[in-house]
């Protein structure tokens, strides 16, 4: 894949997306949200792809925001279609049917902490900043943050950061469960690849369809259950099921193939 501003990298079944814009610390400008959307369009369905890991280029940023550029020349409609086709992109990485984790190495602010909420774990180095500063821009999160992050960390810690602005460390997103792992920066990458193989090496029709069913937990409980029950009947229609639950009755490794 030939991008402008994203590195792409194939480690085994593990793809490494970079956004390579470290002059501006990232920042999401057109051009990286029109690749991004085109980039995982394809790897949802590159079967040689079981899990994703997105991170940026240099040791600054993860993703410094939305870039602040485009903003003075934007009309309120323009806005709203702004906010709508970053969604749409952050959306098509939530519903990817592998695994994605966010590496993030630097600041993740407000475009940038939302990329890593609509990833499915993030797992952060030491230096890393998460916050939503739109309001001292006298704007709001317009890429999912007031969705997503208080269904990440509750409604409570969600308003302030929001509302305050105020980013916080590597070390408090942990304990607020904001980030799954803390890495010192040079281990970063390789943490990421670990934890992402621990799910790569499942029965991948598996994954998907936990993927789908734990998304379904937005939505009212009952809905939720009845989906999940579809979705356990389906992955008895699997040979992964048979070879998953034949390997562990003969004490052997599963081999899964993902059909
Ligand atoms: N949009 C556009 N450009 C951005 C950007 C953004 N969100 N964040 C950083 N940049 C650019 C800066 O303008 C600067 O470009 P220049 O060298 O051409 O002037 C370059 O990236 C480096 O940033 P700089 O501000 O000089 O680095 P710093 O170390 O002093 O500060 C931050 C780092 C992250 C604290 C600061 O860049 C910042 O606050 N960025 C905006 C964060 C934000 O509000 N995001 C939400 C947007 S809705």
């Amino acid at each position: 894949m030939n991008f402008e501003s994203l590195l792409f990298e194939a480690d085994g079944e593990i793809a490494i997306v970079t956004i390579n814009r470290p002059e501006k610390l990232n920042a999401l400008n057109e051009t990286v949200i029109s690749e991004l959307d085109a980039c995982f369009e394809d790897l949802a369905s590159d079967e040689s792809v079981r899990g994703v890991i997105i991170t940026g280029a240099g040791s600054k940023a993860f993703v410094a925001g939305a870039d602040i550029s485009q903003f003075p020349t934007l009309t309120r409609d323009d806005a709203v279609a702004f906010a709508k086709k970053g969604q749409h992109v952050f959306s098509r990485i939530e519903k990817m049917p592998k695994p994605v984790v966010a590496a993030v190495n630097g600041f993740a602010l407000g475009g940038g902490c939302e990329l890593a909420l609509a990833c499915h774990l993030r797992v952060a180095s030491t230096h890393a900043q998460f916050g939503q500063p739109e309001v001292g821009l006298g704007v709001i999160p317009g890429y999912g943050g007031t969705q997503r992050l208080p269904r990440v960390v509750g409604r409570g810690i969600a308003t302030e950061m929001i509302l305050t602005g105020k980013p916080v460390s590597a070390e408090r997103a942990y304990e607020i469960g904001l980030v799954n792992r803390v890495s010192e920066p040079e281990d970063l990458l390789e943490a990421a690849k670990q934890v992402t193989r621990s799910m790569t090496s499942k029965a991948p029709i598996a994954i998907a369809h936990a993927l789908k069913a734990i998304r379904e937990s937005d939505g009212p409980l009952a809905d939720g259950l009845i989906e999940e029950a579809r979705l356990f009947g389906d992955s008895f229609d699997t040979e992964d099921m048979q070879e998953g639950v034949s390997a562990f009755l003969e004490r052997r490794k599963p081999e899964f193939r993902g059909r």
